[in-house]
Formats: C-alpha cells, sequence, structure tokens
C-alpha cells in the first residue's frame, strides 16, 4: 500500500485525476469504479479540466458507480444518478451506453437489481481501477461495520451516523433514504488497482483505523489493507496529528 499525504484538498483532487488520467491514456477502454460524496468533487472537476485543455478521452472508458440510495428515482435531485450527471458526465464524453449505476428507483426488484449490476461488472471483465471514499465511521461504498469481507452487491441499511451525515443533503430527516444498493466488499477488492480517498479532519480517525488497525469487520474499509495494490491519498488534515 502506497500513502500519499498531500497539503491540502485541491493537491489531493490534482493527484487522484492525474492517476486516473494516466490510467486512461495506458489504457482507453478502462473500467473504473466511481464514487460519489463530497470527497471526489475536485478530482471530478479537474478530469474535466483535462478532458477540455488535455483531450482526456473517456470515450471508450467504461464507469460502474459504486452505489446508489434506494427508493429514489434516478432523477431525483439527491439521487447518485444525478449527482454524476451534474458533477461529471455533463461534461465529459462518457457514453451513455458506458456509464453504470445502480438503479434504486421506488419500487425496483432490488435483488435482481443487485444480481444484474454485480453481473454487469463481472461480464464487462472486471474493474479496473476503482476509486473508493470513507465514511466518518469506516465505511465504503455503503459497506456498513459488519459488512462480510465476502459480500457482493446487495441492499444494505444505512448506519444511524450514515442517515446523520446525510442530513444536510434532503430537505427533511423523512426523506433520507434509509437503504441503499452498495457493491460489495469482495466486489472492491476483486478491482486491479484502488484508490481510496479522505480529505479533512473528519476523516482522520476513519483513515487510522483502516490503514493500521488489525483487519476487521467492524472496520470496512481495513479491507483494503488485504489488497496487493492500493494507494491511498489522503489531504494534510486526514491524517491524524
Ligand atoms: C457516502 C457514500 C460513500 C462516500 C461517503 C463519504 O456514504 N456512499 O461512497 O465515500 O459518503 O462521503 P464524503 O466524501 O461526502 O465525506
Amino acid at each position: 500500500m502506497r500513502v500519499l499525504v498531500t497539503p491540502d484538498y485541491r493537491t489531493l483532487s490534482e493527484e487522484a485525476a492525474a492517476l486516473v488520467a494516466r490510467a486512461v491514456r495506458m489504457k482507453p477502454d478502462l473500467a473504473l469504479g466511481l464514487p460519489t460524496g463530497n470527497t471526489p468533487l475536485g478530482m471530478y472537476e479537474e478530469l474535466i479540466r483535462k478532458h477540455r485543455q488535455e483531450e482526456l478521452d473517456f470515450s471508450r472508458v467504461r464507469t460502474f458507480n459504486l452505489d446508489e440510495y434506494l427508493g429514489i428515482a434516478p432523477g431525483h435531485p439527491r439521487s447518485y444518478h444525478a449527482y454524476m450527471k451534474t458533477r461529471f458526465f455533463d461534461h465529459v464524453n462518457v457514453r451513455p451506453e458506458h456509464a453504470h449505476i445502480p438503479d434504486g428507483s421506488p419500487g425496483i426488484d432490488a435483488a435482481l437489481e443487485c444480481e444484474r449490476y454485480e453481473n454487469a461488472i463481472r461480464d464487462s471483465g472486471g474493474i479496473d481501477l476503482l476509486i473508493v471514499g470513507i465514511g466518518t465511521n469506516g465505511h465504503i461504498a455503503f459497506n456498513e461495520p459488519g459488512s462480510s469481507f465476502d459480500s457482493r452487491t446487495r441492499v444494505v441499511s444505512l448506519a444511524p451516523e450514515t442517515i446523520q451525515n446525510a442530513w444536510k443533503h434532503f430537505a427533511n430527516e423523512a426523506e433520507i433514504p434509509k437503504h441503499a444498493i452498495t457493491v460489495g466488499i469482495r466486489t472492491i477488492l476483486d478491482a486491479r488497482h484502488i484508490l481510496l480517498l479522505a480529505a479533512g479532519p473528519a476523516k482522520a480517525e476513519a483513515i487510522e483505523r483502516a490503514l493500521r488497525s488489525p483487519v476487521s469487520e467492524s472496520v470496512p474499509a481495513s479491507a483494503i489493507q488485504l489488497h496487493s495494490d492500493v494507494i491511498v491519498i489522503l489531504d494534510e488534515a486526514a491524517r491524524r496529528h
């Protein structure tokens, strides 16, 4: 595992985007695992800039988002579909048929959707580079503490802390989804390369536990210690002092 500590969030975003851009240039039909949340926003902005100014070409890239709220239509402004569209896909040339996000629409057969999604990843040849953030409770994607390291794409209940952290994005508590579809820990560990991003002091404790605690299902992010090709990029604030 390589850990890179950057002086600030902007540098973290630039380093992450540089790494993704290098991977895309080396393999134009790269399969990317993509995260949402605040942490990757700067990386997406920098990738958009590289697309516009440095001819970074996404026309053959395939993308698989890591998770989506369940019970929310793709058109809902707080859906991860909407996030990806407004923050990234509208500004680069990823082809719509190459962009995959779990469908958490109300009324969907969620178990079937999870199976379909996991199969889609497998049938595409697997994820080459999976980028992931970390929750304050150590979750990765929506794999909450206690998630099996053998888990694959499935429906999960969100932890109280995760629901609390989602408060700012929703109008009221009733609107916050309590369930999600997420790729599993095993799905994440199957990726050829993993890039974990963490920014800000609120993530310092989770990162410390993920990187230095014994590997345990009570700290989902500690699973990355089991992978042989991981890069972690932290900003200075996310490093424990
Ligand atoms: C949510 C997402 C995760 C993300 C985490 C951290 O729980 N499902 O994929 O890593 O939030 O988000 P942020 O980067 O906003 O702190």
